[in-house]
Parts: C-alpha cells; sequence; structure tokens
C-alpha cells in the first residue's frame, strides 16, 4: 500500500477533537428529559400514555442507562480493539505510520467517549437515588462480528473486521444525532451527544478511508468472499432484539397493574423493526458502501440485492 496514497487527519485532531478542547459537563437538576422520548417508543405507546404516565422519566432514566453502556461497550471492546491492533501493526492489513498514529487518536477519542459516558452515569445515578437495573453484556455488534468472522477464511478475517467497524462507525453517527437536536432534552446530555458526534464525523472519514485503501488492493476472489459476508453481518448487526428484551425487562419492573403490564409487553412485542430496505440505519451504510467504494464491486452489489433500493439506483 502506497503512503502517498493516505491523507492524515492529525492538524485536525489537534485542533478539534473533544479530548483537547472540551470541559467536562455537569448534569443539571431540571425538569428537562435526561433521554429524548423519539428513542424510546415504548413511552410513546397508547396503553403508556393512558395508564402509566407516571413512569415516564424512570423509563427514560433507565433506557438512557442502557444507552451509556451499549456506548461503553462499542467503544471499549469494539472499535478500541480494532483501531488498537491498527496502530500497533499487528493487522494482517499493512496500514502507513501516518495511519497508524490516526488509528490511536481514534483510541483516545474512545475511551474518552466511554469516561465521559460513565462520568454521566455517574452523575445521573447520584441525582435521581436510582441505580441502573441489570444492564446487557452485549450490544448487536457483539454478536454480528463474531458470525461474520466465522464465515471468514482466517487470511481476511482482519478485513472482515475493519469493514464491520467501519460500518458501525458510520452508522452511531446517525443515531448520536437525535439527541444533540432535541429542544426538550437536558442541555448537558444535549451537549454530551454533540461532543461525541463531533469526534464521531472524523472517525467516519477514517475508517472509510482505511476501507478504500484495503478494497483497493483486494483481490477479486478475496472481496467477492467478502461480499457473500456482508448481508449476515447486517442481519445480525441490525436486529432489534436486544432493545425489545430490555424493554420487555423493563416492564417487570414498573410499578402497575397486572393488565397494564400484559398490555405494555403486547405493545413492545408489537414493535417490529424489520430488516428492509426502509430500516432506519440502512442510509448511513449505504452511503458509507458507496464511498469506500465497495458498492463499485459487482459482487457485493448482488449480495446486498435485499437492502439496496429497489430501483437498483444507487445513494
Ligand atoms: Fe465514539
Ligand atoms: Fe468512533
Amino acid at each position: 500500500m502506497n503512503p502517498a496514497d493516505y491523507r492524515s487527519f492529525a492538524d485536525d485532531w489537534e485542533r478539534r477533537a473533544t479530548i483537547r478542547t472540551r470541559p467536562r459537563r455537569v448534569l443539571e437538576n431540571d425538569h428537562k428529559l435526561i433521554y429524548p422520548l423519539s428513542r424510546q417508543p415504548l413511552v410513546l405507546s397508547a396503553t403508556f400514555v393512558d395508564q402509566c404516565p407516571q413512569c415516564r422519566d424512570f423509563v427514560l432514566l433507565q433506557t438512557f442507562y442502557k444507552f451509556i453502556n451499549d456506548v461503553v461497550i462499542f467503544e471499549t471492546e469494539i472499535v478500541d480493539k480494532t483501531a488498537r491492533s491498527i496502530a500497533k501493526n499487528r493487522f494482517s492489513v499493512p496500514f502507513p505510520l501516518a495511519c497508524r498514529y490516526d488509528a490511536m487518536t481514534v483510541v483516545v477519542d474512545e475511551d474518552y467517549h466511554a469516561l465521559v459516558a460513565l462520568d454521566f452515569m455517574q452523575q445521573a445515578v447520584e441525582m435521581t437515588g436510582i441505580p441502573a437495573l441489570e444492564l446487557p453484556g452485549q450490544i448487536e455488534l457483539s454478536r454480528a462480528l463474531p458470525a461474520a468472522l466465522a464465515l471468514a477464511p482466517a487470511h481476511l478475517r482482519d478485513a472482515v473486521e475493519l469493514i464491520a467497524v467501519a460500518i458501525a462507525e458510520n452508522t452511531v453517527t446517525h443515531d448520536v444525532a437525535a439527541f444533540s437536536k432535541d429542544d426538550s432534552v437536558k442541555q448537558s446530555i444535549r451537549g454530551l451527544m454533540a461532543d461525541h458526534l463531533f469526534d464521531e464525523g472524523r472517525h467516519a472519514v477514517f475508517w472509510t478511508r482505511l476501507v478504500r485503501l484495503y478494497w483497493q488492493s483486494a483481490n477479486a476472489e478475496d472481496r467477492d468472499c467478502i461480499a457473500r459476508i456482508l448481508p449476515v453481518f447486517l442481519q445480525h448487526y441490525l436486529t432489534h432484539d436486544l432493545q425489545r428484551n430490555f424493554d420487555l425487562q423493563l416492564i417487570e419492573h414498573l410499578d402497575i397493574s397486572t393488565r397494564t403490564r400484559s398490555a405494555l409487553r403486547a405493545e413492545v412485542q408489537a414493535m417490529d423493526f424489520p430488516i428492509t430496505r426502509q430500516h432506519p440505519l440502512l442510509g448511513n451504510i449505504l452511503g458509507f458502501l458507496n464511498h469506500s467504494a465497495l458498492l463499485q464491486t459487482p459482487s457485493v452489489v448482488q449480495a446486498l440485492d435485499a437492502f439496496l433500493p429497489a430501483s437498483g439506483a444507487h445513494p
């Protein structure tokens, strides 16, 4: 791989990384929400609004804790691991030194995001006096990544990991955006999300550049093999199961009547986010596949047929 093909963003990181530029944020004890209603459909369901609106803040708080927990798992167990092995030149795909340096800035950013997330968890527990219920030990990627790796021959495992992390790093931006713009949410939480989003914009470009470099150097056989793995990864990654299980468990902890509880359970069971072309995260993912040049490979287009716009026109 030619080092001249890689353009570093080290200067940009020095000037703008939130770890370099942002003060600590303090959670306000005001009447605004700790988590956006739009990100927890349970509290918007007809039964909930009708029968137990007094449980709203508890549900939002617990959902906020889950979000924090998911961020920590994502940053420290997934992105940190991949970025760190690139930085330390342990990746089977060799990258230029400038690229390894940038990967180390990603490690620093992600560990910092996990630290800030835990800071907010601690502040929220202190302010409300309500600890988190049992939190999931896994996020969707904790299953999607091993499922994809299990299908990859040994020499392609690192490449598949790279592409999977790059996909995830290109969707987190979309995920986080909802917080920073919602005026009903506490200012410090919106600030936390805006900071995170700011760093993730840089990361999305970094991972896309890396995958692009890799894809240019990969041979046709390897590309076709990875193409066949992509839909399996996406099926696992886009599943709603973990959130549904969390919501069902949360309902068990509400102080409500048996009738209301079973009605809420039914509402959650009925919430379906099918993995179709309309899935909300697919727009970002297809944008990534396009910019990294994966979608210029016919076998990728063919393998992802069920996810691509029906017209065959790519974003
Ligand atoms: Fe992050
Ligand atoms: Fe990131």
